[in-house]
């Protein structure tokens, strides 16, 4: 494939909305937008986050996930709370490749083929200003032979709740054709590269402007667009110093608001987005209290009917609903979590961790572990693994890859079990709460371990009703290391189900 590949696919998107509508697709719209209003119901206690770091000061910043799980499809968009306009673009960005996407791969999807498509959107702020926000997505598409990343950066006007084109970051159309043109230049610089003017430079080829931390302007040009496949991705970039007098308003506080994160004592990039990490004393302390889950010694899962309740994709914006829900019932379940969603909603492992559940590595970018080199691999559960421990104190010990998906290199290059699933509730897919509950109770047996999200509003929705079904049962939800607490786990080995009864 060529890396326009899904830019093709995203304008063809309109087009296929109603072929989308037939073909039952879990992730594509209508589906989305339901979840996104069930969660609007519930009162906002969780939702609320902020930029983190120096002096910026946008507030309401929000991760949202969607993934599908047979699909190999994963996207994380940001939503910017009571800026409906801002929020519907960044969404319709993601969900326009996720039809694409979906529309494209639906015969090869339906058949068990060993290398799956897969798609897979990760968002970040790359300025996160009072006045203009800009959303970085980082897009991977692999269609079953070769895979391409593709960059673009989506620019608003907060203030007018309005999305803007790139050129509006400068202080007009003449600037904006000045900086082209020296993005040109520069790139013909590079080998393979020859563009005569501002006008060879296609639109696409700048859709992707963003500011580094000393100020300098910076744009990652996807593969084919200007040179060879074989250059990959050309970065272009232009010191601080040749756009200064180019800015409007704006782009200056976009590019402020870098700079001045950047000041700030703070390692990583900004990872999406980051919930306010500053909890009153009481909220810490209401949050602290033990949970009233059962201990772990009390069950002995060869003899009790247990059942592990895990949830991956997570934290999301429902999950501080899932953890009350869970106290009241008096029942503990295991979190596999994605990486940036772990930063950007570190209270809530933290919650996790003192009310009694247990925390599992989800990996950093959610991508089909086979598909990457043995390095990204070690990598992907690493800055899971720092992002667990740097919010709660303590490491995760299992690991969940994400579609169940691995293989001989993977195993031997992870230091945790892998624990997979033997009743998977397709909520992903139906987003229907009796389902979710009807699936898990038709499917469970002593010793299941059943997949569910916690990234949708209608799983969580559907958990005190599966977990008094479950107890009426005669069934004892537990963590997963409860549930093996007799049977030695192996590193890089995949465990479907734990200890039961003999039958
Ligand atoms: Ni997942």
């Amino acid at each position: 494939m060529t890396s326009n590949h899904g830019r093709v696919l995203r304008a063809a998107a309109m087009t296929l909305t109603g072929l989308m509508a037939l073909s039952g697709c879990a992730v594509s719209q209508p589906s989305a937008p339901d979840d996104v209003n069930s969660l609007q119901q519930l009162p906002d206690t969780t939702a609320s986050s902020e930029a983190e770091g120096g002096n910026t000061r946008l507030t309401g910043l929000n991760r949202v996930t969607t993934s599908n799980e047979r699909l190999h499809m994963y996207a994380a968009h940001l939503e910017l709370k009571d800026h409906p306009q801002i929020s519907r673009a960044t969404r319709e960005s993601v969900t326009a490749s996720i039809d694409a996407f979906l529309a494209d791969h639906q015969d090869a999807l339906d058949e068990d083929v060993t290398a799956k498509p897969e798609l897979n959107i990760n968002s970040q702020a790359a300025s996160a200003d009072p006045s203009v926000l800009g959303v970085s997505q980082q897009i991977y598409e692999f269609a079953g032979a070769s895979g391409a990343n593709s960059y673009r950066t989506q620019w608003f006007d907060v203030q007018q709740d309005r999305e803007i084109p790139t050129g509006e970051l400068f202080s007009s159309s003449e600037a904006w054709d000045h900086v082209r043109q020296m993005l040109a230049e520069q790139a013909n610089s590079k080998a393979g590269i020859d563009l005569e003017s501002v006008t060879d430079l296609p639109e696409e080829a700048t859709d992707d402007v963003q500011f580094t931390t000393s100020g300098d302007l910076q744009v990652q040009v996807d593969e084919y667009l200007i040179a060879p496949g074989s250059e990959g991705t050309i970065v272009l970039q232009l010191d601080a110093g040749r756009i200064d007098g180019l800015l409007s308003d704006l782009g200056r506080a976009a590019q402020g608001s870098v700079v001045e994160h950047d000041a700030a004592p703070t390692p990583e990039p900004v990872p999406g987005t980051s919930e306010s990490d500053s909890a009153t004393p009481e909220e810490e302390q209401q949050q602290n209290t033990p949970a009233q889950v059962p201990d772990a010694s009390q069950v002995d899962c060869r003899e009790a009917k247990c059942v592990a309740l895990t949830f991956d994709d997570g934290p999301g914006a429902s999950t501080g609903y899932l953890l009350d829900s869970l106290k009241k019932e008096g029942v503990p379940a295991t979190f596999f979590v994605v990486g940036p969603n772990a930063q950007a909603r570190p209270q809530l492992l933290r919650r996790m961790q003192a009310e009694g559940h247990q925390i599992g590595n989800h990996t950093f970018s959610h991508r089909s572990l086979p598909a990457l080199a043995s390095s990204e691999v070690a990598k992907e559960l690493l800055r899971t693994d720092e992002a667990i421990s740097s919010a709660t104190g303590y490491s995760s010990t299992l690991v969940r890859p994400p579609y169940g998906a691995h293989n001989k290199d993977v195993d031997r290059i992870v230091t945790s079990p892998l624990i997979l699933w033997d009743v998977d509730t397709l909520d992903w897919k139906h987003r229907n709460t009796n389902k979710t509950i009807s699936t898990a109770m038709d499917e469970v047996r002593p010793g299941s371990i059943i997949l569910m999200h916690d990234i949708h509003a209608s799983t969580v929705a559907a958990v005190p009703g599966l977990i008094r079904q479950l107890k009426d049962k005669g069934y004892t939800p537990v963590r997963v290391d409860q549930l093996f607490a007799h049977s030695k786990l192996s590193a890089g080995k995949a465990y479907y189900r734990g200890e039961h009864p003999a039958s």
